[in-house]
């Protein structure tokens, strides 16, 4: 599948400052992650510093400056879920995939993230594939639909929807320690 390249995104909005926002998330929807070369071309076409579109790239969780595999699993490890075994599904989750919470596989097919409360505590422990909720989930379950989705048998339809709170400004970004993407 070939992305749509960044320019064509920004033909959607108006060329103003205003945009950088909704440019992002549909960059960071279609890549799953904001390369650098994307925050160059936005704060190139908005005419904004390219240190304010890092601004708001770093402020906002649901941005990544690094890529993300082609599956993306979520354990939650808020407080229901982590009393209900949380700690042991992302345990068998790591196991399976060879990998720590925070990190990709070496292939990019799959990225492993801890997640805090989701807002379905009575369903948990919560496990979200591909922005897929499960719940109730147990290490088996876990590993279950790691091998279905493994073997193609879960849809790796890139769904993953980005949302991004508004409130509260942009922190302070030290660029220095932003990675170039790769
Ligand atoms: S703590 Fe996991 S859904 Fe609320």
């Amino acid at each position: 599948m070939s992305e749509i390249p960044v320019s064509e995104i920004l033909d959607r909005y108006p060329t103003e400052r205003a945009s950088s926002l909704a440019v992002l998330e549909d960059v960071q929807r279609e890549y799953k992650y904001l390369p650098r070369e994307a925050l160059e071309t936005t704060a190139e076409r908005l005419k904004m510093p390219l240190s304010e579109v890092y601004q708001i790239a770093t402020f906002f969780k649901a941005f990544s400056l690094t890529p993300k595999g082609e599956n993306v699993i979520k354990v939650c490890l808020g407080t229901a879920c982590h009393v209900g075994g949380g700690p042991r599904i992302m345990a068998a989750v790591e196991k399976s995939l060879g990998i720590k919470a925070g990190s990709t596989t070496p292939d990019y097919k799959f990225s492993l993230e801890a997640i805090r409360c989701v807002g379905a505590c009575a369903s948990g422990p919560m496990m979200l594939i591909n922005e897929q909720p499960y719940s109730k989930m147990t290490p088996a379950k876990a590993d279950e639909l790691v091998e279905r989705l493994r073997s193609g048998e879960l849809a790796p339809e890139p769904t993953e929807a980005v949302t991004v709170e508004t409130a509260g400004p942009p922190a302070p970004v030290d660029l220095s320690a932003v990675p170039p993407a790769g």
